[in-house]
């Protein structure tokens, strides 16, 4: 059979010879543009280019050309073989620029089902700090922070509450075993209380601060208690402030807190570092004030929200200021119970659990 193509191409004529070569080259250009993946490349590369690819044959045909015509058809052949190699080249590139671009920009498929993205949102326990820092904000307190390592004299002493005081119960706490500056003892605040010495000692009144910050407790967790809590701190100290004021400035608070409904309620209570002492209530904003079921107040109308009290003498005299003159009020709340109440949360461990489930709510 091989002699009988032999036989053929010898008396193919050098315009013959041309032509074919020429219409290899338009087929295999035609073709090449169809292979759409590596294999259909490489069956190409066989057909046309291979050993016995349409090419290679009329190259090996040529020997029985004469020398004229060996040289132009040879030299139409090796010229096409360059081009058909750069044409293949040239495909596959495109292919694999094409696969990228693909990948980059998909065709976009509105049929599809939406991929949801869920923005992220603030704790609510950040947010509920926010909305107190913002409310006082706006009656003139400034938001001021203290450390979370304090030293015993600050977190107790100064507040008169002296070693083997009993209410020192009041706060289990967690000690440090280390001194700064040759001060000791030192403990994780058990509340922020501190801060009222701390600022009174540096400010003289008038003041009006709001001290947020972590507190800790070297407590046994259950669902209203945590070892670690935040809270916020009020103190305002000037001439002729009293419980009215006390009153009337968190009576606002809860307003804005809770519903433009409330009413608040100051019930006797005892915190050694004011004189009265009061826990201040505000009416439940969830029932009507008597429904056992309420999981808010639990039908007793009431929500304990915060301690208070008018700063006691001995502290504003402490820190250098005429208790005649100077008065003040105090009062401290916890943020995590403002948040459950607010937002119906009922163990406070959940805040920091970080399961995303029960986050994903607020
Ligand atoms: N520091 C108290 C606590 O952590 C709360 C408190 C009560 C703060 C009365 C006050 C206050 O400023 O006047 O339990």
């Amino acid at each position: 059979m091989a002699g009988a193509t032999t036989h053929r191409l010898l008396r193919m004529s050098d315009r013959d010879a041309l032509a074919r070569v020429a219409a290899i080259v338009d087929e295999a250009r035609a073709s090449l543009a169809t292979a759409e993946d590596e294999a259909a490349l490489e069956a190409w590369r066989t057909r046309v280019l291979g050993r016995s690819g349409a090419l290679t044959r009329v190259l090996r045909g040529i020997g029985s050309l004469d020398a004229e015509d060996r040289r132009a058809v040879g030299q139409a052949a090796n010229a096409a073989k360059e081009t058909l190699e750069g044409a293949l080249e040239a495909r596959r590139m495109a292919l694999e620029h094409a696969a990228l671009e693909h990948h980059a920009t998909a065709p976009l498929d509105v049929t599809l089902p939406g991929r949801p993205r869920r923005p992220g949102h603030l704790h609510p326990v950040t947010r509920t700090l926010r909305d107190i820092l913002d409310i006082f904000g706006r009656m003139g307190f400034a938001a001021i922070e203290g450390p979370e390592v304090e030293l015993d004299d600050y977190n107790f002493g100064r507040l008169r509450i002296p070693e083997h005081h009993p209410a020192r119960d009041m706060w289990d706490t967690f000690w440090i075993d280390e001194e700064v500056d040759g001060r000791t003892p030192l403990l994780l605040r058990t509340h922020t209380s501190p801060m009222q010495i701390r600022y009174l000692d540096r400010h003289a009144p008038p003041v009006r601060i709001v001290v947020p910050g972590r507190c800790y407790r070297y407590e046994a967790t259950d669902a209203t208690h945590e070892w670690m809590m935040q809270q916020v701190e009020v103190l305002a100290v000037d001439e002729g402030v009293s419980l009215a004021d006390l009153k009337g400035t968190l009576q606002e608070f809860a307003r804005q807190m809770f519903g433009p409904e409330r009413r608040v309620l100051l019930r006797n209570s005892y915190f050694p570092f004011v004189e009265p002492g009061v826990e201040l209530a505000v009416d439940c904003f969830n029932c009507p004030g008597d429904d056992p079921r309420c999981p808010v107040c639990r039908g007793s109308g009431w929500l304990e929200i915060m301690g208070a009290g008018m700063v006691h003498p001995e502290i504003v005299s402490a820190s250098g200021y005429d208790a005649e003159r100077y008065t003040g009020f105090a009062a401290g709340m916890g943020v995590e119970r403002i948040a459950m109440l607010k937002y119906g949360v009922e163990d406070i461990r959940t805040f920091y659990a970080n399961d995303l489930r029960f986050l994903r709510q607020f």
